[in-house]
């Protein structure tokens, strides 16, 4: 079966996913200008987002994957994160950007930011494609944001559901009908 005719409708297009990063890469290489900060992907989720914006991005920078898993079915966050996959480098007195493709209830970043602050980096911020600000239940504040969105489960662009549709270039809600088969 075709993935696409899975989704209910469109919520972003590639063209406009692809501004709106471009748009935060010029920010960040602006705003880190004299600086060499060590951008913190979230996977699986952000892998997409990542690959995009640091073609976007004109200043030196570094690298590195952080992979969590919150203890929980597929819809929702438990507050419970495990950390998979850790750096492979230490973040002491660098300037840190954790980039995340979704932020929602705010376990994960809010767990994932003091978990690295403790670790005794210069600076910590938060970046992330997607936001669903009714979701929150504990307080995160992103620096940098690019869509706030409904409270609706999306795919694409690098989002799953139980792993599929991460390879579609747009974002979109997903039509109820899977979930009732699965
Ligand atoms: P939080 O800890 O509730 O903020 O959840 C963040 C994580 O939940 C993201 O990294 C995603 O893996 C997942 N998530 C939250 N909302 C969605 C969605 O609409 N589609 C796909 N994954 C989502
Ligand atoms: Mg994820």
């Amino acid at each position: 079966m075709c993935m696409k005719s899975d989704i209910l409708k469109v919520l972003y297009t590639e063209e406009e996913i692809q501004q709106k990063v471009k748009e935060i890469g010029q920010q960040i290489s602006e705003d880190y200008k004299d600086k060499n900060p060590i951008i913190v992907a979230i996977l699986k989720g952000s892998i997409i987002f990542m690959a995009d914006l640091l073609k976007n991005i004109t200043i030196h920078t570094e690298t590195d994957f952080m992979a969590v898993s919150s203890y929980g079915e597929s819809f929702q966050s438990t507050g419970i994160i495990k950390i998979l996959k850790d750096l492979s480098c230490s973040i002491k007195g660098k300037d840190v950007i954790i980039l995340e493709d979704i932020l929602d209830s705010g376990n994960t970043l809010s767990y994932l930011k003091s978990l690295l602050e403790q670790r005794g980096p210069s600076s910590v911020k938060i970046v992330t494609l997607f936001n669903k600000p009714e979701g929150r239940q504990v307080p995160v504040y992103p620096d940098y944001i690019g869509f706030n969105i409904p409270n609706e489960f999306v795919v694409g662009y690098g989002l799953d559901y139980n792993e599929k549709y991460r390879n579609l270039s747009f974002v979109g809600v997903l039509n109820p009908e899977v979930y009732k088969k699965a």
